[in-house]
């Protein structure tokens, strides 16, 4: 198995998300009001899974090795221009989780900031995804022998093993702090 397969198979669950939230999204415009419940469940998806969990893996095991590759011009730009996407997903999150807490605390016109920020990571993370199955990651495993290439593979599982005892610590910390206030 080559190393973008994990990432790619992740990319399909993080579609079926999408796919919930833009259903979602649609009854919130109708309706004008929004779901604070099923936004944390949205955000902890984002961040903990897409984020923490699949943008980490890019980032900290492919895309490292690939900056010590001579890369093409063009591979070059897609994967500055993929983790500039990272960073847009990061804030647009941040922006949703504080409207997200601002209505529930009352402020109604927050549902505006709420909507304008999920119909953006709807819109984003299809085309993201796109970027990457389509037009990177398969040409960019010309760069790896097939012994890098495995180095990389079984990096992937150290990660995601390693990954569940951070967030369940990270859950702990919380409770912690918590109790503390
Ligand atoms: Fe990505
Ligand atoms: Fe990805």
């Amino acid at each position: 198995m080559m190393p973008i397969s994990p990432l790619m198979i992740e990319h399909r669950l993080i579609e079926r998300m999408i796919d919930v939230t833009k259903r979602q999204l649609q009854r919130w415009e109708t309706g004008g009001q929004t779901d604070p419940l099923f936004i944390d469940l949205a955000v902890d998806f984002i961040r903990t899974y897409a984020d923490r969990c699949h943008h980490g893996k890019e980032e900290d095991i492919l895309f490292r090795d690939l900056a010590r590759k001579p890369l093409s011009n063009e591979h070059k730009h897609i994967m500055e221009e993929l983790l500039e996407d990272h960073r847009w997903g990061r804030e647009t999150t941040a922006r949703l989780v504080n409207a997200n807490e601002a209505y529930r605390k009352g402020d109604a016109k927050a549902v505006f900031t709420i909507l304008d920020c999920v119909k953006a990571l709807v819109e984003f993370y299809p085309k993201h995804i796109e970027k990457e199955d389509r037009h990177f990651f398969i040409p960019v495993m010309d760069y790896f022998s097939e012994e890098e290439k495995d180095a990389m593979l079984n990096e992937e599982y150290e990660f995601d093993r390693d990954l569940i005892h951070e967030i369940y610590r990270d859950y702990v910390t919380r409770a912690e702090e918590h109790v503390e206030r």
